[in-house]
């Protein structure tokens, strides 16, 4: 018998994690390996927000804060809210976290009974199949495909609703797609989400300041589904602060207590020296934060025009966040030099072995048929990778 719970025992451990521990072994073991497998922008945490953090320590903010957060963090979150998202949240209605992957934890502890299912459409970012599964719910998945930009549509979703949906959880931009959904298109979810009062939407808007293809839509701002959203957001991306720890979710009173209760016997409030600090980065103007934003946008262009060149590689252009997803289905039930692909996990595992780049299989985001690679790498490491690649494929 097992000594881990069944319940643990049915979570896999991140792919992501996986590949990019491979992909540190061999650089430990001498190997020249270009890691393109995390999700984290390469920049330095902007001097003022760092300043912040050095001030917070000297005026001794060293002891627990409220569990959801210091009110002045809540604060300058809700008037973010309203500045970037035309939305109307209290301080009350806003929980601060440990990143907004336990922003989005909390929620689905919040609403989950055993049984209940959570609609992903897929692609999804990895953790939300596992965290489903920790919650004792059950994953409902709507495929879609590289032709429709990884995106549902309403009526897939309406199709996909049964009287055990509970929630609807998907991230825009997209981690692992590159793809977000118009102000159009999530009107259309929100109309069919508004006529199921059960559901609760989890809109994770992570990559939202990574958006070169037109302007980030909340769905929470469509009335009709307001007191059915929890909004996720945080400061790893944007500010380049994955380290520091600070997420949160802007939710119908209802549901922030809730995550208030929960948060509350698990953790307590999250890091008080990064949050000071974290008033200071949402206070700042976004425009400060564009060369950052520049930046992604020029490599994006750079990998497009190398990939597209890649045998066998089928991708469109990512509009948003820093990933690239293509399809690579030309290589499944083919036997590379003596490696027998059976989906892209094996692909990514080929490539690392044979070109020595790192990127993650696509079959933790529930598309085995691509495969991730994160931009967020020097140009010069990008090029080395994509010239690798080709190399390596342009012989099958
Ligand atoms: C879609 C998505 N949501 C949430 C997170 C987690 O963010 P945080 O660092 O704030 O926990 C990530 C991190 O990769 C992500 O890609």
């Amino acid at each position: 018998m097992s000594k881990i719970s069944d319940r643990l025992n049915r979570l896999s451990y991140s792919q992501t994690f996986v590949m990019s521990n491979k992909a540190r072994e061999m650089k430990a073991a001498g190997i020249d390996v270009i890691s393109l497998t995390l999700g984290e922008p390469d920049f330095d945490v902007p001097q003022k927000i760092k300043q912040a953090a050095f001030d917070a320590i000297n005026e001794n903010y060293s002891h627990y804060s409220p569990v959801p957060g210091f009110l002045e963090l809540r604060q300058a979150i809700s008037e973010k809210l309203k500045r970037d998202n035309n939305l109307t949240y209290k301080p009350t209605q806003i929980c601060v976290s440990n990143g907004a992957k336990q922003s989005i934890l909390n929620v689905l502890t919040a609403v989950m009974n055993d049984g209940d299912e959570v609609i992903l459409p897929t692609p999804y970012w990895v953790s939300y199949d596992e965290m489903v599964k920790l919650v004792g719910g059950k994953s409902v998945f709507i495929k879609t495909s590289i032709d429709t930009e990884f995106k549902i549509t309403a009526d897939q979703l309406e199709k996909a609703i049964t009287p055990k949906t509970k929630v609807l959880l998907y991230s825009s931009p997209c981690n692992p797609s590159g793809s977000f959904y118009t102000g159009e298109e999530l009107e259309a979810i929100a109309n069919v989400i508004a006529r199921h009062p059960q559901i609760t939407i989890i809109s994770d808007e992570i990559y939202e300041f990574i958006n070169y293809g037109g302007s980030h839509v909340s769905i929470a701002s469509f009335p009709q589904v307001y007191e059915q959203t929890a909004v996720i957001n945080g400061m790893s991306k944007a500010f380049a602060m994955t380290g520091w720890r600070i997420g949160y979710s802007a939710c119908p009173e209802w549901l922030a207590k809730a995550c208030d209760k929960v948060q509350g016997q698990m953790t307590s409030g999250a890091n008080t020296v990064a949050q000071r600090a974290s008033i200071t980065a949402l206070q700042m103007d976004p425009s400060e934060l564009q060369y950052m934003i520049r930046e992604f946008h020029k490599r994006r262009d750079l990998v497009f025009d190398l990939m597209k060149n890649i045998k066998g590689f089928t991708c469109n252009l990512p509009k948003s966040a820093f990933y690239f997803f293509p399809d690579i289905s030309y290589y499944i039930g083919k036997n590379l030099n003596g490696t027998e692909i059976k989906d892209s996990d094996d692909f990514a595992m080929f490539l690392l072995e044979n070109a020595n780049v790192a990127c993650v299989g696509g079959v933790s985001f529930g598309s085995p048929e691509c495969i991730r690679f994160s931009y967020a790498a020097s140009e010069k490491d990008l090029k080395e990778a994509m010239h690798r690649i080709k190399k390596c494929l342009d012989q099958f």
